[in-house]
C-alpha cells in the first residue's frame, strides 16, 4: 500500500458540487477582486479565531510582512524569532528590511523558548514573532509577558495553527497580529496562495486594509505606501466553503495523532501535546535518536511506499542565505537537534485507518 504525504485532491472531490458552485458564483459575477466573498470571510474567520477584525492577504508571507509594516517596523530594526522555521517567517523579516534574530526552541513543544527572548532583544529590537510550529501554539503567556516588559510588538505566526487553542483562546488571537497561510497543504487550504492577518486593533486594521491596496482607503488616494498584497475573490469563495469543514477536519487529524501515539514503537520520540494546548497536528513531527537513524527510516519508507518529509533539514541560520547573520552551528543546539532527528510522518482528514497502520506498522517493522 502507498502512502502519499499529501492529497488535496481527495478533499476536492469531497466538496466538489459545493466547492464548483462558489467558483462558478464568483466567475458569474464578474467581481475578482475585493468584493463581497473577500468581505464575508474576512468575517467569518476573524470570528473563528476570536479576534474583531481581519484582513485577507496573499500569502502568509505577506500577512506577516505586512504586520511587521503596521508594527512600524523599519530597516536596521531586528525582529526576534525561532531559527527552525518555515524560511517565509525570516524573509518577511528581511522584507521589512529588518535583521531575523534568534532565539532557540524548546525540546518539548519545538516553539521558541520564553526564557531565551530577553538574552536575543537588544536596543533595535522592535517584535517578536513566536511561530506555532506543526500546529501547536507557542507558550505564549510568558511570550507575551517579556514582549510588555520589553515593549515589543508580538505578530504570532500562526500559518501551521488554524484552529490550535491555547488555554482555550484560539491562535492568532494573542498577539497584536495574528498571521495565517491558506498554502494549499494547511489545515485550512486555498486552491493557491492566500493568507491573512486577524487583529482585534481597528487602528491596525484600519492600517491594514490600507497596506495591502497600495496604501489607499479611497480610490487613487494614497495615504500612506502600501503594496499589492490582496486576497482574491475567488481563493475567498473557496476558504469560505472549506472554513466549515476546520474543526471536523482538525478532529480527524487528532485522531490519527492517537492511533500513531498508541502504536508506534518507543524508539520513536512523539510529538508531545502540552496541557492546556489544543494541537491541530498541520504536521505529525516524530523525533529518531540520531540523524543516521532518520535518514535510514525515511529510505526505508520510502522504499515500502510511504512517503515523508523532514520539517525543516536546515534551521534558517544555518541556511546560505542568511550568512550574513554570521550564526554557526551549536548556536541553537535545540532547533539544531530537531533538524538532525524531525520525520514528519502522513496525517490529513482523508487518510484511512489502513493506510495510518500502514505507517506506523512500517515504522516499528524498521525498528
Ligand atoms: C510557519 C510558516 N510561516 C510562514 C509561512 C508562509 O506562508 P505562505 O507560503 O502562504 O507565504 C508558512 C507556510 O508556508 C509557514 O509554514
Amino acid at each position: 500500500m502507498t502512502v502519499k504525504f499529501g492529497d488535496l485532491a481527495l478533499q476536492y472531490r469531497a466538496l466538489k458540487a459545493e466547492m464548483d458552485a462558489a467558483i462558478f458564483r464568483v466567475l458569474e459575477r464578474g467581481q475578482f477582486i475585493l468584493g463581497g466573498e473577500v468581505e464575508a470571510f474576512e468575517k467569518e474567520f476573524s470570528a473563528y479565531c476570536g479576534t474583531r477584525h481581519g484582513v485577507g492577504v496573499a500569502s502568509g508571507t505577506e500577512a506577516l510582512y505586512l504586520s511587521l509594516l503596521a508594527a512600524g517596523v523599519k530597516p536596521g530594526d531586528e525582529v526576534i524569532t525561532a531559527p527552525n522555521t518555515a524560511v517565509p517567517t525570516a524573509s518577511a523579516i528581511t522584507m521589512a528590511g529588518a535583521k531575523p534574530v534568534f532565539a532557540d526552541v524548546l525540546e518539548e513543544d519545538f516553539n521558541i523558548n520564553p526564557e531565551k527572548i530577553a538574552a536575543a532583544a537588544t536596543k533595535k529590537t522592535k517584535a517578536i514573532i513566536p511561530v506555532h510550529l506543526y500546529g501547536q501554539t507557542a507558550d505564549m503567556k510568558p511570550v507575551l509577558e517579556v514582549a510588555e516588559r520589553l515593549g515589543l510588538s508580538v505578530v504570532e505566526d500562526a500559518c501551521q495553527a488554524h484552529g490550535a487553542e491555547y488555554e482555550r483562546k484560539k491562535a492568532g488571537s494573542f498577539g497584536d497580529f495574528g498571521c495565517f497561510s491558506f498554502y494549499p497543504s494547511k489545515n485550512l487550504g486555498a486552491y493557491g496562495d492566500a493568507g491573512f492577518v486577524a487583529t482585534s486593533d481597528p487602528a491596525q486594521h484600519e492600517k491594514l486594509l490600507m497596506l495591502r491596496n497600495y496604501g489607499q482607503k479611497k480610490r487613487y488616494y494614497h495615504e500612506i505606501k502600501g503594496v499589492n498584497g490582496r486576497l482574491d475573490e475567488i481563493q475567498a469563495a473557496i476558504l469560505r466553503v472549506k472554513l466549515k469543514h476546520l474543526d471536523e477536519w482538525n478532529a480527524k487529524r487528532i485522531r490519527i495523532a492517537g492511533i500513531y501515539a498508541k502504536n508506534l514503537c518507543n524508539a520513536v520520540t512523539l510529538p508531545a501535546t502540552i496541557p492546556g494546548r489544543k494541537h491541530v497536528y498541520h504536521i505529525y513531527a516524530a523525533r529518531t535518536r540520531n540523524n543516521a537513524e532518520r535518514d535510514a527510516l525515511k529510505k526505508f519508507l520510502e522504499e515500502r511506499g510511504v512517503q515523508t518529509l523532514i520539517h525543516y533539514p536546515i534551521p534558517i541560520h544555518l541556511q546560505e542565505a542568511y550568512a550574513d547573520l554570521r550564526r554557526s552551528e551549536g548556536d541553537y543546539p535545540v532547533a539544531e537537534g530537531c533538524a538532525r532527528t524531525e520525520l514528519s510522518l502522513p496525517i490529513y482528514p482523508e487518510l484511512s485507518d489502513e493506510q495510518t497502520e500502514s505507517v506506523w506498522n512500517k515504522v516499528n517493522e524498521f525498528f
